[in-house]
């Protein structure tokens, strides 16, 4: 076989270097079972057209069902000098089939194969992490309403801004990642279609019939060009993008927990099982998955780097570049199942230290804005408003006292229509609850918000 040459044509075999340059089989094999998946389709659509017999078909079906088990099993035997995935399977089931298997590749070349491989086992790939996204945000939701009514302060600046529900804090992640299902169930429309038909690039000359295998597979429709069919990788770069964007998340998220963490916070605790010791340092306990998770955001954000550069300046139609697609798709898929995974088992196992949220969030007068704003509703100008608050924040400062500390008659000395009700307005908990607006901090919107949530989770 290709220990020799491709064929007749070639004088001379590969050299041992060049041979491992080239395959891909040590990567391309968990392609196994998208591989035989599509070739029993496209055997079963040659048989129907009658392109080869019938008793080939059901050759062909009990070949690879003893692969199947083969690989299964552990027993099967991936030979580098066969290259690829495609080869592998396809030269084993000859071996036990003989001719029926060597009729399989009619009306089909290992470009448009390959890329329906890529896409069928995306697919799986896409529902499972669909999966785990939903699960995540089941897991922040819990965490929402547990803490609906416990109060943080929210940053700007990372300096205190206004204070905030911490379930409130948690449902911003919950639309970041229910935008991220979103994405991904709208790139699977583009990654199931069917690029087989296509053959090496020019479609074939056998009657194919290429709706019958794309139902076969499940799939929405076939490629409209045979060109386009076998060299667009675009499916795969949305899908990284996609995934980028969700690691992105991830990666905001834990930062947050690695601050929230520290002892200058004190906010949360993670679960001992996530954090790690010190070697030297006896007190430590060092929340290294957040801290891994921010760092495999770089690793992803660089696969997508690498296909976009891959894809770029290709001339059409297949190139042996596009071989370079599976390890950082199948990296970025790994990457992200895994953080997903164990995000969702961690963000399920966080202590809140509401007290200590609390305590931060009484530090640097987060509730100036309500101030301003009770004065806007007792007739100032918000700009007004705004100047009069400066200076009462100026006086709380040199005092060294909250807003709230101040005494009525001093906060009169600033304006004269500040009345005893300032103090609730003043309050942490009455800034939370005049938020009471759709998407607003109240905890009586983060409630219904979780509710909303939910129904749509199903
Ligand atoms: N292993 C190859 C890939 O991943 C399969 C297609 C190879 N086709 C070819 N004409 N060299 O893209």
């Amino acid at each position: 076989h290709k220990s020799q040459a491709w064929s007749a044509l070639f004088s001379e075999p590969m050299s041992d270097l060049v041979k491992r340059y080239t395959a891909s089989v040590d990567f391309d094999k968990r392609l196994w079972q998208a591989d035989i998946q599509g070739s029993l389709a496209h055997a079963g659509m040659l048989a129907a057209q009658g392109i080869i017999p019938a008793g080939d078909l059901a050759e062909i079906q009990r070949g690879m069902a003893q692969v199947k088990q083969e690989i299964e099993s552990g027993a099967f035997e991936w030979k580098l000098d066969l290259e690829d995935v495609h080869l592998n399977i396809e030269a084993r089931l000859t071996q036990l089939v003989g001719d029926a298997g060597k009729r399989l590749h009619t009306g089909r070349s290992r470009n448009d194969q390959v890329a329906t491989d890529v896409r069928l086992w995306l697919r799986g790939e896409i529902d499972v992490l669909s999966g785990l996204l939903t699960e995540l945000q089941k897991s922040l939701l819990a965490l929402a309403e547990q803490n609906a009514d416990v109060i943080l302060p929210g940053f700007t600046h990372l300096q205190v801004a206004q204070p905030v529900s911490f379930g409130h804090h948690m449902l911003a992640y919950v639309e970041m990642f229910s935008r991220d299902a979103e994405r991904l169930a709208d790139v699977r429309k583009r990654v199931n279609r069917l690029p087989l038909g296509a053959a090496a690039l020019a479609g074939t000359s056998y009657p194919l019939d290429r709706e019958a295998v794309a139902k076969a597979l499940g799939m929405e429709g076939v490629c409209q060009n045979s060109l386009d069919a076998v060299s667009d990788r675009d499916f795969a770069i949305e899908f990284t993008a996609a995934a980028t964007l969700a690691m992105v998340h991830v990666s905001r998220l834990s930062e947050e927990l690695v601050l929230w963490m520290s002892q200058n916070f004190g906010f949360i605790r993670i679960a001992d099982r996530f954090t790690t010791g010190s070697s030297i340092m006896p007190q430590k306990k060092n929340p290294d998955v957040p801290e891994l998770a921010r760092g495999k955001t770089g690793r992803v954000a660089g696969h997508l780097v690498a296909l976009v550069t891959l894809m770029k300046g290709q001339p059409l139609a297949y190139n042996k570049d596009n071989q370079e697609d599976k390890e950082p798709l199948f990296d970025t898929v790994d990457t992200l199942r895994d953080t997903l995974r164990i995000f969702i088992e961690m963000m399920g196992g966080i202590t809140v230290n509401k007290e200590a949220m609390e305590a931060a969030a009484r530090k640097g007068f987060a509730t100036a804005t309500d101030l301003a704003d009770y004065l806007v509703k007792k007739g100032l100008p918000f700009r007004d408003a705004h100047e009069v608050v400066a200076h009462a924040v100026k006086t709380a400062q040199a005092m060294g006292v909250d807003l709230s500390e101040l005494p009525l008659a001093k906060l009169q000395e600033f304006n004269a229509s500040i009345g005893q009700d300032v103090f609730q307005v003043l309050s942490l908990r009455g800034s939370l609850d005049a938020r009471n607006v759709v998407g607003g901090t109240a905890p009586a919107q983060v409630r219904a918000q979780v509710a909303r949530h939910r129904q749509r989770l199903g």
